[in-house]
């Protein structure tokens, strides 16, 4: 009697509480991924732009929208003007495209949910990174593929540094390319 019961405890209990731990830590660790380093993160936008439709199969430049990216350290997301300027043709009877037309005729600058960001006390620049000739898909995965954006790479400080201390191997497609830097008030300006 007592015997069946520890080989019951051990042989399907046991096992029972240690799938229901490692499957609620897994859970838990995925669910809350977003929030603790921006991976995976993919909120619904305003208008269904898709960058899959737009940068894949018309290949539009990502520089055609994205204008800052080479002369400031903010990419810049485009004004309405600019989706406009195919837009006011292009689909206008289409549900989506009278949502944009109606911001655009109101005036109102569209609110794109913002997917990644680097907390303010930190220092980060585009145009120091792509002028170097560091591609976007390095930090922002196949952009080209993706109806909605979705953050694959983490921003901490150990992703940074990371690519910082490797540069010389892991961009050497990139030619002549050094080491980023890796004392503090290089980015804690
Ligand atoms: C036709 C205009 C257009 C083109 C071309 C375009 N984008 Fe975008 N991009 C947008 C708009 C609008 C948003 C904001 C809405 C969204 O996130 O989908 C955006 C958002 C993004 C974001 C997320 C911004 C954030 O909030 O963090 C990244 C990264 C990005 N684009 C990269 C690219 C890359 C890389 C390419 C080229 C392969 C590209 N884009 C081409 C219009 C464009
Ligand atoms: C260079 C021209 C061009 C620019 C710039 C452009 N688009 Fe488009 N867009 C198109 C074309 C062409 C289509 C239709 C493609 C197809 O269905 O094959 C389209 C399709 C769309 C659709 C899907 C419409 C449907 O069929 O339901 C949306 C939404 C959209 N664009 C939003 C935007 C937004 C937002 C911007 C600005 C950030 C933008 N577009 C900039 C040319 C452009
Ligand atoms: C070395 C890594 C890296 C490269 C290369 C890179 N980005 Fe980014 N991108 C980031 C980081 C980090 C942020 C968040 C910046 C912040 O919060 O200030 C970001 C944010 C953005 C945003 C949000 C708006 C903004 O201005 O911050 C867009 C749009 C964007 N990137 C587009 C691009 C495009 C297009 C390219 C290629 C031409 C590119 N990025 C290349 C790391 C990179
Ligand atoms: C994919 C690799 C890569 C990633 C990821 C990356 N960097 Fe860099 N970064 C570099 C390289 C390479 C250089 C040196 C470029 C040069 O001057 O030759 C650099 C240079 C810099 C510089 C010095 C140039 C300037 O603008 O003052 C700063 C600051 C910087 N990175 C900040 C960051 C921050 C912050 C992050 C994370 C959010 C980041 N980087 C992520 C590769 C990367
Ligand atoms: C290549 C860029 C870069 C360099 C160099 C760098 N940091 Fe950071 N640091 C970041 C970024 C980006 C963040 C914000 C993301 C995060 O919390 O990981 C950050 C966050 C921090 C934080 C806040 C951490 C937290 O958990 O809230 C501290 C403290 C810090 N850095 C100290 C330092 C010190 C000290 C040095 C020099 C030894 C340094 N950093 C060098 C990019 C950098």
């Amino acid at each position: 009697m007592k015997k069946s019961l520890l080989d019951y405890t051990l042989r399907v209990r046991l096992p029972l509480v240690v799938f229901v731990a490692a499957v609620s830590f897994i859970a838990t660790y995925y669910l809350s991924r977003a929030e603790r380093d921006g991976v995976g993160y993919a909120p619904v936008q305003p208008v269904a732009f898709s960058h899959k439709l737009h940068a894949g199969t018309m290949r539009i430049d990502c520089k055609y929208c994205h204008t800052a990216v080479t002369t400031s350290p903010s990419a810049s997301v485009p004004a309405v003007s600019i989706c406009m300027n195919c837009h006011s043709v292009a689909r206008k009877n289409k549900p989506e495209i009278i949502k944009l037309t109606k911001y655009y005729e109101e005036g109102i600058a569209l609110p794109w949910k913002r997917v990644h960001k680097v907390p303010d006390y930190a220092y980060f620049n585009h145009s120091s990174h792509v002028n170097r000739g560091i591609d976007c898909a390095n930090c922002h995965g196949q952009i080209e593929a993706m109806d909605v954006v979705n953050q694959v790479s983490e921003f901490t400080m150990g992703a940074c540094l990371k690519c910082h201390r490797s540069a010389p191997e892991t961009l050497s497609n990139v030619p002549g390319i050094k080491k980023g830097p890796e004392y503090c008030s290089a980015c804690h300006r």
